[in-house]
């Protein structure tokens, strides 16, 4: 669908936004993609299929605290919001909502969502709260911006699996699409915390994607016990001391359900800590 070009109007509070929102026709479908700001080509590939899926299209940049698990790492998070809003605009973005805590938030005792069991493993044991922090925000987020479809990066696929059991429960009509991971020419995951990666940091990070890679391609060639293709990751990453393994594991596409035995809709998950920075990532046996 392409309908030209658009301006973006920059909305930093509530109300403003709200107005906006509700002058919108029933009849059109609006697109919405949540993120805390930092925007690289990894967002902009998910504002590009909304804006080419629907008619209005809503990015929301907003740091969400609920979600950190340090003051240090919520402080340190990048805030690049002009920078954001001119990306936004050269992808024809017609929304950018960029509240404060208090228009999210106005109630002093916000009700934290209890996310569903996809929760509680791989980041969610590693990272407590976290989950519910990203449940609690992207249940008001809906709320506010009521969405017909919501875009999400399959980069962060437990995250993935939460919103969409949330989204089922609390807000049935809003489509929740899975886009692909946009990776750097080395393979590496974009993400906002990459820039926080020393040079030689940056060369490990690379690893992970290509001992995912070769994971998929020994599956391909007929080893199918994920203790095998576990050990294969492991092994390769390991040898590098830049790199702490939090966890490597095999689960059920669209699940976090551990396997035994691959099959195509398996997907291998990983999350390593280099430079003191939490780098996560997967991969489909479908590539192979
Ligand atoms: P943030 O990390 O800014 O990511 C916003 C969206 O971009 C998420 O859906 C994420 O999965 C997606 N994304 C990030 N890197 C990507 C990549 N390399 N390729 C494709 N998509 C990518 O995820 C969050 O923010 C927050 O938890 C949020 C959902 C906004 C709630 O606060």
């Amino acid at each position: 669908m392409d309908r030209g070009p658009t301006m973006t109007t920059l909305f930093t509070n509530r109300s403003s936004f709200q107005t906006w929102r509700d002058s919108i026709p029933e009849h059109q479908s609006v697109g919405f993609v949540p993120t805390m700001g930092a925007l690289h080509t990894g967002h902009l590939s998910l504002i590009e299929q909304a804006k080419s899926e629907c008619d209005v299209v809503v990015v929301s940049i907003y740091v969400n605290a609920l979600q950190f698990n340090s003051d240090d790492d919520y402080t340190r998070y990048p805030r690049t919001v002009e920078t954001d809003f001119q990306l936004c605009a050269g992808a024809f973005v017609d929304a950018v909502f960029a509240p404060l805590k208090d228009d999210v938030f106005p109630e002093s005792n916000v009700e934290i969502r209890t996310p569903s069991s996809d929760a509680l493993g791989f980041e969610g044991a590693d990272r407590p709260g976290h989950f519910a922090g990203v449940a609690t925000v992207v249940d008001r987020l809906f709320t506010l911006v009521k969405p017909s479809v919501a875009y999400f990066g399959l980069k962060d696929y437990q995250q993935v699996a939460v919103i969409k059991n949330m989204s089922a429960q609390l807000h049935p009509v809003i489509a929740i699409r899975a886009c692909d991971t946009v990776r750097e020419a080395d393979g590496l995951a974009m993400s906002s915390r990459n820039r926080f990666l020393s040079q030689s940091g940056r060369k490990s990070a690379a690893s992970l994607n290509v001992a995912l890679k070769k994971a998929v391609s020994l599956w391909n060639d007929g080893k199918s016990q994920a203790q095998e293709l576990i050990e294969s990751v492991t092994d390769d990453i390991s040898t590098d001391s830049a790199i702490d393994v939090q966890y490597i594991s095999i689960v059920r596409n669209g699940t976090m359900d551990q396997v035994q035995a691959v099959s195509e809709n398996d997907v291998v998950i990983a999350a390593i800590i280099v430079d003191g920075v939490r780098l996560i990532d997967n991969m489909s046996f479908a590539n192979a």
